[in-house]
């Protein structure tokens, strides 16, 4: 029996990592690609058009990569996350609205300049700012890492800062600061479509966008900046940018003047209906299931061989240097954000390494959760009366059988809550993945806010399905453990 019980362990942990493996993207094809990433929330450069990421910065490096026979990735991530993706090879070109600076000329280098733009403010139409000076003493909100965000922090005073323009737009429109700086035209793309705001005639900084890419790549920078002239030349810059600028229809003005009841269902169908919008949920919902699911194996695996190893030696003496391992991952992983895991994971581990994010995500989380895994487990091992073991090697058992069949099936049974509630949080947890471009769940539901301009229902259906699958999760954990209990008798 017990031998069964074994072999259908070996056989999941089996299942489970050809499944890990074979999410990993099939990157074997070796067609000449170019890999752009952008933060797709700045309209009318970059932004969502159903699935499709579209807009002037999108559109050129579609025909560069045209014009030049390579297949085109477009990749979209958060705007401080960009730069530190190009100098780490993760993509070739960012195109993004991104200004050329003179520090950001250290890291990276730029294409020649393909637009002209201003650093400009939003107020609320009844607002008394009509100016920066204004500005001094009121809640100011920004992009995080942008060039506004680095003028309002050196000039006028610390800024809110924003994941996205929209998300600050959206926070001026409800009263929760008093005024945005953002580049001139997504701003003026957000005025059109939200009611009440308007843009100040004046300017804080002019700018000119570029793309970066990552140094010492010159046959890359000739191969753009040729196209980039030839496309100026024939007209085709000047055409990309004219079919982007038609007017925005207010979404926002026309489920305003409606009751309730009215505004509810207009506002359903424009942020699940419209546009299969709806499909950013599921498709962010697998890919939520398939990261927890993988990261809860790899860290049951973990936390059961750590878990053993530190009990081993704190009641045998044995295993010293193994112990000691162990105890550093404890320490490097409960003492540290997980985000900050998941990042350093994706940008420093491998950063030279082509290697797909579901993969990088599932490592991360898999190994963030194998350290509570792995104390959770111990406390359930120390639990287990010490007459267990004596019982057991008096038998005849080795210290390893007796572990494996009469200790652990014991502490697993005792932890089956804690570990529960482990799981859970590590479901949760993976919402940060959008900070490495992952479309999970939560990152769904935050393209959709920055299509639709509303915060409201995208927010609630993303908590919906998160509890949902949560209270799943804990009457499946309820049912296990009835059934173990049951064994006992
Ligand atoms: N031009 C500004 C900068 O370079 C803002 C760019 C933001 N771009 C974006 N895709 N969100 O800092």
């Amino acid at each position: 029996m017990s031998r069964f019980v074994q072999h259908r362990w070996l056989v999941l942990l089996l299942a489970s990592f050809a499944f890990l493996f074979s999410s990993c993207d099939d990157k074997t094809e070796q067609r000449e690609k170019l890999i752009m990433v952008t933060s797709a929330t700045f309209p009318p450069y970059e932004f969502y058009q159903g699935e499709h990421i579209v807009g002037i910065d999108a559109d050129m490096v579609r025909e560069i990569a045209r014009r030049n026979n390579i297949d085109l990735i477009i990749e979209d991530m958060a705007f401080d996350s960009i730069i530190a993706a190009i100098q780490t090879g993760k993509a070739d070109v960012a195109a993004s609205g991104i200004t050329v600076t003179e520090d950001r000329k250290k890291q990276i280098d730029f294409t020649t300049s393909y637009v002209k733009a201003d650093q400009v403010i939003i107020v609320r139409e009844d607002s008394t700012i009509d100016g920066a000076d204004a500005m001094k003493g009121k809640r100011i909100g920004v992009q995080h890492g942008t060039t506004g965000d680095t003028y309002v922090t050196t000039n006028i005073c610390e800024p809110e800062r924003f994941q996205d323009g929209a998300l600050a737009v959206a926070s001026l429109a409800t009263g929760k600061i008093d005024a945005v700086v953002l580049d001139s035209a997504p701003a003026k793309k957000h005025v059109e479509r939200n009611v009440g705001l308007k843009i100040l005639p004046v300017s804080l900084a002019s700018e000119e966008y570029a793309m970066a890419i990552r140094k010492n790549r010159p046959e890359l920078l000739k191969m753009i900046n040729d196209t980039l002239t030839a496309m100026q030349a024939d007209g085709t810059m000047d055409a990309i940018t004219a079919k982007y600028q038609s007017k925005e229809a207010k979404e926002a003005d026309k489920a305003k003047s409606k009751g309730f009841g009215e505004w509810l269902s207009h506002s359903f169908e424009v942020n699940f209906l419209k546009d299969d919008r709806w499909k950013y949920l599921m498709n962010g919902f697998w890919v939520t299931i398939e990261i927890s699911f993988c990261a809860v194996l790899m860290g049951l695996i973990i936390g059961f061989l750590v878990a053993v190893i530190r009990s081993t030696h704190d009641q045998t003496g044995r295993h010293k240097i193994l112990n000691f391992l162990c105890h550093i991952y404890l320490t490097v992983v409960r003492g540290t954000p997980v985000v900050v895991q998941l990042l350093i994971i994706y940008f420093v581990i491998f950063a030279a390494v082509d290697i797909s994010k579901v993969l990088v995500a599932i490592v991360a989380f898999g190994i963030n959760s194998g350290a509570y895994v792995a104390e959770i487990i111990r406390s359930g091992i120390m639990a287990v009366d010490r007459g267990q073991m004596e019982a057991g090697r008096s038998l005849g058992l080795s210290y390893g059988a007796t572990m494996r069949s009469v200790i652990l099936p014991q502490a697993f049974k005792n932890v089956l809550p804690a570990l529960g509630n482990e799981f859970i949080v590590l479901l949760k947890e993976t919402s940060v993945c959008g900070y490495i471009a992952l479309q999970d769940l939560t990152k769904g539901g935050d393209i959709i806010r920055s299509q639709t301009y509303d915060a409201f229902l995208p927010l609630i259906a993303v908590a919906l399905i998160y509890l949902i699958v949560v209270v799943c999760l804990s009457q499946l954990l309820k049912k296990l453990e009835t059934r173990l209990k049951k064994n006992e008798r």
